[in-house]
């Protein structure tokens, strides 16, 4: 990958770190194998779990024979739904934080199967092996019924789900898409499709629960995105008291959405913990991981049309995605199709129809993935259509104000990520026509798509202790997917309180810190960014009036906005020889620490006369070979917009990953559901494919960067998600100028390319 970013100087940096590509501060605790993640903390006297998932898709357990399990020395329980303990009955109590509308699945609530792999039963053991083993002898009858898990043959009963927290209903319909379709002067009507998709996070899920005694605190290391989504979950299932129950993940390995609802291992867990009163460990196998959750199949139809010089005139997107029987599971995939373009008359639909497999969930760039890459290569057909360059089409029909709300964009600078993304990946020299650039025998092919995803802020509290030796410790209950959270975090602080990053710590993924959202949906930076510098100014004003407690104070009469907290000492604005070093001030106090709680929440007023999005344009380079049919991404430019980055560092590796991913996305991922067993077939990484170093090329990264003080105090509008999108698009169009074969349904593989 060509863009080099600067290391830090091993010097102290000075204060002014904010902006930096400073190292990730969790890095020495992860590359020494200090970093303590769910499955690996040691307590005492564990027990070890293992799940057994149903072999059939629909029906009934009609009998479940636990005795030679019983009966083998060092096995401990079976929890199957015959011998369940009296749980909470509702279905509420089931429903976490971001819950779709409908009924919660409830292991081992009754014999019912509802999806195959469902867990149906728990087997505890003196080790994990042991445990395994037992729960491979685990006979089990069952009385089969039928299913459909084909989404085509249930795509007529398709509706529109409601709106919930998460899900909102695509706008309604203006303008007059259909006749501005029929008197369009050019049309383009396509169907797209994109299969089942499975997170997979390196580190598989897994939860230790810690059982230190009856009426004791109850602590449960888990692998979630939300310590306190889980920590609400258990507490209103198993009727346990927030105060006697701690959930904590400091330390996670990927989670791209699979771990922002409470995952069924964690109710396993603490169920196993508190009935048999002892520690408990429950880790998942690869291939269990492909029983919880993905992202949805999506049918999708694309209707554009166009007046004679190529401004659209239609948009019309409807799409059709898989949910399953027992909840409305529902992503916004169309919504942002009216809000990419300039177009007067749209129609936008998103309906779901059920199967029979688990929720699906959401997964990196949920929804915007899945509406953009359909939405993006229909775009590129329609400028082969009206006889325009790709990038040229698009910037005609840039869009000033989003057109779904007649607002305008709180800032949007995609016109800058087009130029620059453009101007490095040399697009100029490109040929239109396809097939008509090739290297030695191999077909080349230059395609680009854009994306455009929401920016999302939560409210969140925070807290910030300064200790007299002059370490500042902030807090939050937020996590770190992998994402760069505890990094960026210390460098906002450090800049607030002007200490070096050496002297700050962040602390997060604990429900006995601040509340915190689940860490997901680009929004953390936003979020907990915000809270930090809100509580790190309290703190600050805090200090600053111990200072004006000295004798002779140097600050006399300034208020926080005629200081400034840099290198370690508070400085009036204007006369530097005014100042006084932070760690005199303490001292002089006599105080062991000064503490401040603080918390910022969306300004919704303000907000909501804006439009909020985050855009990028990404270019790419492929070369095919015909022969064998291989696609090689030999070269990406990914332009990003969002705002203000915080670490150009830890934000390159978000947008690095998620090339990759949509790489991915493109040419591998897939999984195959064998619709006469209704099972995913390839529930392991020898047959999920996806991306490995081998297929990656160079990836150049470029931030155009955005002054909107509209999004948050920090200007600030997430990278987790934006860099994905435009990728799979850009790569399809790529594989058409190559080859001049169109292919809609991803992911395009040889067999398609043929
Ligand atoms: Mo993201 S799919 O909100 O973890």
């Amino acid at each position: 990958m060509s863009q080099t970013i600067a290391t830090p100087p091993t010097v102290r940096l000075g204060t002014d770190v904010v902006g930096r590509p400073i190292n990730r501060t969790d890095g020495p605790a992860k590359v020494s194998g200090s970093a303590t993640y769910a499955a690996e903390y040691n307590v005492p006297d564990l027990w070890y779990g293992y799940l057994v998932n149903s072999t059939i898709t629909k029906g009934k357990i009609v009998k479940i024979d636990v005795e030679p399990v019983l009966a083998l020395p060092g096995v401990r329980h079976v929890f199957t739904h015959e011998n369940m303990p009296p749980l909470a009955k509702p279905n509420h109590s089931y429903q976490d934080e971001i819950a779709p509308n409908g009924s919660p699945f409830r292991p081992l609530h009754s014999p019912e199967i509802l999806f195959n792999m469902q867990p149906v039963a728990l087997v505890i053991a003196k080790t994990f092996e042991l445990a395994r083993y037992a729960a491979s002898i685990l006979h089990i009858e069952y009385e089969v019924a039928d299913f459909t898990t084909d989404m085509k043959q249930v795509r007529h009963r398709a509706f529109e789900p409601e709106a919930n927290d998460s899900y909102v209903p695509p706008p309604k319909p203006y303008g007059h898409a259909e006749q501005a379709f029929a008197a369009a002067a050019y049309q383009h009507t396509g169907e797209y499709a994109q299969p089942a998709q499975h997170h997979n996070p390196m580190e598989m899920y897994a939860t230790t629960v810690e059982w230190l005694g009856e009426g004791k605190k109850l602590k449960i290391y888990d692998k979630t995105q939300g310590v306190f989504n889980v920590q609400e979950y258990l507490c209103g299932i198993f009727k346990l008291a927030k105060d006697d129950t701690q959930v904590i993940t400091k330390y996670m390995g990927g989670g791209f959405g699979s771990g922002l609802r409470p995952q069924y291992h964690v109710f396993f867990a603490t169920l196993a913990a508190l009935e048999l009163q002892h520690s408990i460990r429950l880790t998942l196998t690869r291939s269990q991981m492909f029983s919880f959750g993905h992202r949805p199949a999506t049918i999708q139809d694309l209707k554009l049309g166009t007046d004679e010089w190529g401004h659209l005139t239609s948009l019309q997107h409807s799409a059709v995605a898989e949910t399953s029987r027992f909840e409305e599971y529902a992503e916004n995939v169309v919504p942002t199709s009216g809000v990419l373009y300039n177009c007067d008359n749209v129609r936008l639909e998103h309906r779901i129809t059920g199967i029979d497999v688990n929720t699906p969930s959401a997964m990196r760039a949920p929804g915007a993935v899945t509406g953009e890459f359909a939405l993006e290569i229909a775009i590129d057909e329609m400028a082969y259509t009206v006889g325009l360059d790709p990038l040229e089409f698009r910037l005609l029909n840039y869009s000033e104000t989003d057109k779904t709300t007649n607002k305008p964009f709180s800032s949007k600078r995609l016109h800058d990520c087009y130029r620059e993304g453009a101007a490095r990946f040399g697009w100029g020299a490109r040929t239109p026509e396809p097939r008509s650039m090739r290297d030695g025998n191999l077909l080349v092919g230059w395609g680009m798509g854009t994306g455009i995803y929401d920016v999302k802020q939560k409210p969140t509290k925070a807290k910030a202790v300064l200790a007299a030796n002059g370490h500042l410790t902030v807090s939050s209950g937020s996590n770190d997917i992998g994402t760069g959270t505890y990094t960026i975090m210390t460098q906002l602080a450090a800049q607030a309180m002007g200490l070096p990053i050496e002297d700050v710590t962040f602390v997060l993924g604990d429900t006995t810190l601040p509340q915190s959202p689940i860490q997901g949906g680009s929004w953390t930076a936003a979020s907990v960014g915000s809270a930090v510098q809100d509580t790190c100014q309290a703190l600050g004003k805090k200090v600053l009036q111990l200072a004006q407690q000295l004798e002779n104070p140097p600050l006399a009469g300034l208020s926080y906005e005629d200081v400034q907290f840099v290198n370690g000492v508070i400085r009036a604005n204007q006369d530097s020889s005014r100042q006084v070093t932070i760690r005199d001030v303490l001292a002089a106090s006599g105080e062991s620490a000064v503490e401040a709680e603080g918390g910022a929440k969306p300004d919704t007023a303000k907000q909501s006369k804006y439009s909020m999005h985050s855009h990028n344009a990404v270019f790419v380079e492929v070369k095919v070979d015909e022969d064998l049919g291989t696609i090689h991404v030999t070269r990406v430019v990914n332009a990003v917009a969002a705002g203000r980055i915080l670490n150009p560092k830890t934000a390159r590796s978000q947008v690095l990953g998620g090339t990759v991913w949509g790489i991915g996305m493109a040419l591998m991922e897939e999984t195959y559901l064998d619709n006469n067993f209704g099972r995913f077939m390839n529930h392991n990484l020898g047959e999920y494919h996806m991306p490995v170093n081998a297929d990656i090329h160079t990836i150049d990264v470029i931030f155009v960067e955005e002054q909107d003080d509209i999004v948050n105090p920090l200007g600030v509008k997430g990278v987790g998600e934006i860099g994905m999108l435009g990728v799979a698009a850009a790569v399809a169009n790529a594989v058409y100028h190559a080859t001049g074969k169109r292919v809609r349904d991803l992911p395009v593989t040889i067999d398609k390319l043929l």
